[in-house]
């Protein structure tokens, strides 16, 4: 398995170019099983997901093809569904799979879907998913890990869902099968973040009839009649705050090109309240780091509150702010495995249910450390460029799913960073 090796040290300074946002392309690309008319993708990322949901959507009968990669396009088309089947194998990989449950079940009718099992975050159940498509018409069986899901005999039908908790994928299931229901839908409680209001767009262009984008109340009227779209994907606001907190860990100065600014505010707040300058200009946002690190109080929520998957990446900029910072995790039960990690770097911090209370330390130390999920990774390379020496990270295929080039992004803006396997060899 392959490992990264970072000499700590170096400011970042300079560019780096924002791709499309890994948590939209994986609804955009379940939303393609719909219809038989092509759905193009611009400003797609070529990452470990989105190849998982390419080789899962082609065993379904959809041609997913990458005819232009320099423009990062990817063409999608249905003619047929030639499976209903999602298994455990690819499911087990990545739980996104399951967004391939609305769009089927309101294509074919049917749909048996492997349950998605836990993940080093949480266990991430899909309840909420099954019983808003109940509402839908849809009759579900739970059957040896698998939701065996069926729509009635002539399909799906509108109605009315109210989420007891906000969910980001099952509101999106439910909006791509409300699309094809018959009649009207009614989703309250509904997951306002920017990657569900881009999939909402992405429909509306197909042909949808949706109202309410990016408030917590969606209107859909159902029997689209579907036809050609092309979408460009929204700005991964992860990957740029990602990048954001590393020119804060360094002090260093980064222009995080293509940035989606409008869909960052809890988090550029949160980073200037660190002690960041933070511009935007020209559809790009500047981050300065050259200032003193300050603690902060930081609490993860729903959007448009400061998301969780930037949640282990603020924390380890906070491992060197001076003072305590309290870091409380609302949104999943167990997502502090970058701590001890962390704490092998020389940090200093103690959790107690979902608080992480951090005291800011001189430095940081390099070390061996291992990614256990994506964000916490990322977490680990931020904390890597800041230590003292070289660090090694083991199990990178966490990062590889979610950060697209990283190395050659972190190399253009100085860092020394290298991939090796875990003999070193390059
Ligand atoms: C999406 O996951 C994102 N993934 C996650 O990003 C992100 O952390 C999460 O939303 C929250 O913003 C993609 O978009 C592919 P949820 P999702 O349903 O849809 C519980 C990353 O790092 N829940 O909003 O799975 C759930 O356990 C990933 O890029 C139920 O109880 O998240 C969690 O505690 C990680 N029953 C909370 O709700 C359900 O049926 C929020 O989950 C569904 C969810």
């Amino acid at each position: 398995m392959d490992c990264i090796r970072i000499r700590g040290g170096q400011p970042l300074q300079g560019t780096v170019a924002i791709d499309g946002a890994k948590n939209a392309a994986l609804p955009l690309m379940a939303a393609s099983l719909l219809t038989d008319q092509p759905v193009t993708l611009t400003r797609y990322p070529q990452l470990g997901d989105t190849r998982s949901m390419a080789d899962l959507l082609r065993r379904l009968g959809v041609e997913a093809t990458t005819p232009d990669m320099c423009a990062g396009t990817m063409g999608l088309v249905t003619p047929s569904v030639t499976s209903t089947t999602a298994d455990y194998d690819l499911v087990r990989r990545m739980r996104a799979s399951v967004l391939v449950l609305g769009p089927l079940l309101a294509r074919s009718g049917h749909a048996e879907i492997s349950l998605p099992g836990g993940c080093a975050i949480g266990t991430r159940p899909i309840d909420l998913h099954l019983r808003a498509l109940t509402e839908l018409g849809a009759s579900i069986e739970l059957e040896g890990g698998y939701v065996r899901a069926r729509a009635s005999r002539g399909g799906l039908r509108g109605g009315r869902v109210r989420f007891a908790q906000v969910s980001v994928g099952a509101t999106e299931n439910t909006l791509m099968a409300a699309v094809l229901a018959r009649g009207e839908t009614r989703i309250e409680n509904a997951a306002r973040e920017p990657e569900v209001t881009d999939l909402a767009r992405c429909l509306l262009a197909m042909g949808a009839h949706i109202e309410g984008l990016g408030t917590g109340t969606l209107h859909v009227q159902g029997d689209t009649v579907f036809r050609p779209a092309s979408h460009r994907i929204l700005g991964d606001r992860i990957e740029a705050g990602s990048y954001a907190a590393g020119a804060l860990i360094t002090g260093g100065y980064l222009r995080l090109a293509g940035a989606p600014a409008d869909a960052m505010t809890a988090t550029l707040d949160v980073l200037r309240s660190i002690g960041a300058g933070v511009e935007i200009s020209a559809g790009d946002v500047v981050v300065n780091g050259s200032g003193t690190l300050a603690a902060a109080d930081v609490e993860t929520g729903v959007y448009p509150a400061f998301p969780t998957d930037m949640q282990a990446q603020i924390m380890a900029v906070l491992c060197l702010a001076g003072g305590r910072s309290r870091i409380v995790e609302n949104i999943f039960e167990n997502r502090f495995m970058h701590v001890s990690e962390l704490v092998r770097m020389g940090a200093r911090i103690k959790v107690r249910g979902r608080t992480a209370e951090i005291d800011g330390v001189q430095r940081l130390l390099a070390a061996p450390v291992m990614a256990t999920d994506l964000r916490a990774s990322l977490s680990l390379v931020l904390g890597a460029l800041a230590a003292e020496g070289e660090s090694v990270i083991r199990r990178v295929y966490h990062l590889d799913r979610g950060y697209s080039r990283l190395e050659t992004k972190l190399r253009a803006v100085g860092a020394i960073v290298r991939r090796t396997s875990e003999d070193g060899s390059t």
